[in-house]
């Protein structure tokens, strides 16, 4: 007998052409800072109903698993509140398929979870942070907790368990825009990923396009030439990555609203409810929950999953147009 062919109908493909292959899970909407860009923008601003339990999360890994992704990454709210994220990981890493799992997280509680995690197979790690100074930290945050947040930062790179630390960083006039030439400093003479992110107007929070500074100001501000990185992980998402020299450290740019990189987008989203989200800017969602707490067969899930995709609309087509004018739910989404 022929062995099956487990590469035959493993991907998943939009009508616009697009593969996808990367997950973004939130778990929580739950948060234990209070920026404001960002926590305000939920649609449900309390009494969260539970999420799903960890054995439903997982059969909606198996079952994206099975459409071909490759690449999990757990966000919030907060990830890390999440009792049971370290079983998740471990679980994610062992599916058939999958071989990258990330986590993007505030770093206020990673210093202690983090052994376990890297234990469980943890092997990408997205922390944001906007400052380095801990008194704007904290005006930021409303939380004392930079330097609990920057310890954690030392530690996982000094664990050499990713291939480099990102840094997520939102720049925002008024805020934190007198800090982008430190702040570049700080990347490029460390072993990470300083990633300059466009601030964009958020759903329901208030904060507004007065905030926004263009990646443009951001280089011109930095003053010192970089240079591209032209390395294909480096630049698979929507960041583009730049070195200085022989710089141990990176930075990047991720400009959704100076520059559209919808055309490459190969991730879906699903919110910690259930729902699956094809467009951090869409409006568009497909339960899903419902097919898991009723324990649907991984098959069945996969087949809604791939006639909402295929759905006009569910997705972007936004190959020109801006995204200015529409405003993410950030913390319902997780980014
Ligand atoms: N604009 C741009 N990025 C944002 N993030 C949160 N809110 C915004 C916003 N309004 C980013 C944070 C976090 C990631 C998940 O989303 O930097 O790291």
């Amino acid at each position: 007998m022929n062995k099956p062919n487990l590469k035959t109908d493993r991907t998943l493909t939009d009508i616009n052409g697009r593969r996808l292959r990367y997950l973004r899970l939130s778990l929580t909407e739950r948060c234990n800072l209070r920026c404001g860009y960002c926590y305000g923008s939920v649609d449900t601003p309390c009494n969260e109903p539970a999420g799903l339990t960890n054995p439903q999360i997982m059969r909606l890994v198996r079952a994206f698993a099975g459409l071909g992704f490759d690449k999990v990454r757990f966000t919030g709210g907060e990830v890390l509140l999440h009792g049971g994220i370290a079983e998740l990981i471990e679980q994610t890493s062992a599916t058939g398929g999958i071989a990258v799992v990330g986590i993007t997280t505030n770093g206020l509680l990673l210093d202690k979870q983090l052994p376990r995690l890297i234990g469980a197979g943890l092997n990408r790690l997205n922390v944001s942070l906007d400052t380095l100074d801990s008194k704007r930290f904290q005006h930021i945050t409303g939380v004392n907790g930079f330097e609990r947040v920057f310890d954690a930062i030392q530690n996982a790179v000094k664990s050499r368990a990713f291939p480099r630390v990102k840094i997520n960083t939102v720049i925002m006039r008024g805020v934190n825009d007198d800090e982008i030439g430190h702040l570049a400093d700080w990347g490029l003479s460390n072993p990470i990923d300083l990633r300059f992110i466009e601030f964009m107007p958020t759903h329901r929070s208030g904060w507004g396009h007065a905030r926004y500074v263009s990646e443009a100001e951001m280089k011109k501000t930095i003053g010192v030439p970089l240079e591209p990185v032209h390395d294909r992980a480096a630049n698979r998402g929507p960041a583009i990555t730049y070195r200085r020299g022989d710089s141990p450290g990176r930075i990047s740019f991720i400009s959704a609203v100076s520059r559209s990189f919808c055309g490459q987008c190969n991730r879906l989203r699903v919110t910690s409810q259930g729902q699956l989200v094809g467009c951090l800017f869409g409006d568009q969602r497909v339960d899903l929950r419902e097919l898991v707490e009723r324990n649907a067969p991984a098959k069945e899930i996969e087949r809604v999953i791939v006639s909402a995709v295929r759905s006009p609309g569910f997705r972007r087509e936004g190959l020109s147009t801006s995204v200015t004018s529409l405003k993410p739910r950030m913390r319902g989404l997780g980014g």
